[in-house]
């Protein structure tokens, strides 16, 4: 070891030792809610005004300082933090990260058991999903996964395009007005530009409408602009509503068009009994996505892109590179991946079903739909709170305070959001429904208790009697 200057000033037990006490204490500290968010202190702030350091701290201080700033941070894995789509850092998951961080293999390429381990854990993902994938692997996110799998489409629409670009040619890529924007970041990269992105009108139930997707496809081919994909969001991310698959994939088949399933968010419920028939159909789409770290409990980042056919990803994809060249028979990621090197994401999830099993998945997301449910009517049993959408599809309660003499209830829900947030017992972010104000939770934490739903109930009301008494 003599020689090496980027040694630890501590053992490496010790530094572990530190390190263990610091996760297990974060761990006791998400059983239960957290009353109060800590704002930023004022070591934290002085911390965050250093520039760079020349020279070395005590290691042991360093890492009570990265636990500091943990502590103060906005942590998803709490059991009331409802806010966006959280992540819940599943125990298991947190110990699969550090290990694949330790050993640090690169997925880009081939890397022996680690690539058999992802195409394994592929494999599981698709069974969980009940969609017959052969090929996939494991992204940032959904974005990129979105991303992906449109490359893919684009290539098969347009045979070359990757090679010659898209020459002048219209394209389009249909999905419904409440798709994630990363479905127009896509049509931005690919070519097709955000004008081709058809936004489509939804109905009573927020979903895509196929007569009027099979309409605009039409319409489209008949003025010489090429269909790239139909986008079927399962689960968008204001309101969970699932988008009609099967009929969607009536639409596109006689047409040749891809069928794309965004489900960053949603699709694991396709693996729950009580909404899996929201989802049927699904084994007829072309790809999909998924995020594994929304409601696959895994730490951020671990996305999932599937395919039907491997074939159309490594005729978006593959490349044959000097440092790269195809000498053996392992399949080489990179040929179906947008992204080079890779960190070993599949690990968290492969050790998550080992360790738990497929059924305690099911159950965990069992009771988030129960728990959403479980918000929803008490929201619609009172007469000072409003539902925004009807019973929820997926985990998404859109709701508002909307007691009697109140004239903004825009800005009277803006401020109560903000209360919560300060008051920090719940989390929660404002969103807007058809151009309404409101609270959007998302239950997607296997921690959240029942006891957690409710208390949601009771801080809305309480602090928004409080505001509704001061502005009297
Ligand atoms: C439906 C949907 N698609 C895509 C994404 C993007 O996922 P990511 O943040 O992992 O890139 C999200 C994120 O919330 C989403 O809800």
């Amino acid at each position: 070891m003599d020689g090496q200057s980027l040694q630890l000033d501590v053992s490496r037990e010790e530094a572990l030792a530190k390190a263990t006490e610091l996760i297990a204490a974060a761990w006791r500290s998400f059983d239960h809610f957290r009353p109060g968010q800590p704002p930023v202190g004022a070591r934290m702030q002085a911390l965050t005004a250093l520039g760079l350091p020349e020279g070395p701290a005590p290691v042991l201080d360093v890492i009570d300082d990265a636990a500091l700033a943990l502590d103060e941070s906005i942590a998803q894995p709490r059991p009331r933090y409802f806010a966006f789509i959280g992540s819940s850092a599943l125990e298991i998951a947190v110990i699969g990260d550090a290990l694949a961080s330790c050993f640090d293999p690169n997925l880009a390429v081939y890397a022996a058991a680690a690539s058999e381990l992802e195409r394994q854990a592929v494999d599981w993902v698709a069974s969980f999903l009940g969609f017959p994938a052969e090929a996939g692997s494991f992204t940032s996110g959904g974005t990129i996964s979105n991303v992906t799998a449109l490359a893919a489409a684009r290539e098969r629409a347009i045979p070359g395009s990757r090679r010659h670009g898209m020459t002048g040619t219209k394209t389009a890529i249909y999905c419904s007005s409440e798709s994630h924007y990363s479905v127009t970041r896509a049509a931005e990269l690919l070519g097709v530009g955000s004008d081709g992105v058809r936004a489509l009108p939804i109905d009573a139930d927020r979903r895509l409408v196929p007569v009027e997707v099979a309409a605009a496809i039409d319409a489209d081919r008949a003025a010489g602009i090429v269909p790239i994909a139909v986008v079927a969001t399962a689960g968008t991310t204001l309101t969970g509503a699932v988008d009609p698959i099967d009929a969607l994939a009536d639409v596109c088949e006689p047409r040749g068009v891809w069928l794309h399933v965004d489900g960053a968010y949603g699709l694991p419920a396709a693996s729950a009994p009580s909404a899996s028939a929201l989802f049927a159909g699904l084994e007829r789409a072309d790809s999909l996505t998924v995020d594994a770290h929304k409601w696959l409990f895994m730490p951020k980042a671990c996305g999932v892109m599937l395919v039907r056919r491997r074939a159309d990803l490594e005729a978006a994809l593959a490349h044959e590179e000097d440092y790269l060249p195809h000498e053996r028979d392992e399949p080489h990621a990179v040929d179906i991946t947008l992204e080079y090197s890779r960190p070993f994401r599949a690990l968290k999830l492969w050790l998550g079903f080992r360790a738990h099993g497929a059924a305690a998945f099911r159950e965990a997301i069992e009771r988030n739909l129960v728990q959403a449910q479980l918000l929803y009517a008490a929201v619609v049993a009172e007469d000072e709170l409003e539902a925004l959408c009807g019973p929820p599809p997926l985990s998404i309660v859109p709701f508002r305070h909307a007691p009697a003499g109140v004239a903004d209830l825009d800005d009277h829900n803006g401020r109560l959001i903000q209360r919560l947030q300060e008051g920090g017992q719940v989390w929660v972010a404002p969103a807007r429904v058809d151009g309404v104000v409101c609270l959007r939770p998302c239950f997607v934490n296997f921690r959240t208790t029942d006891e957690d739903v409710l208390a949601l109930l009771d801080e809305t009301r309480r602090i928004g009697r409080e505001l509704a008494l001061e502005s009297a």
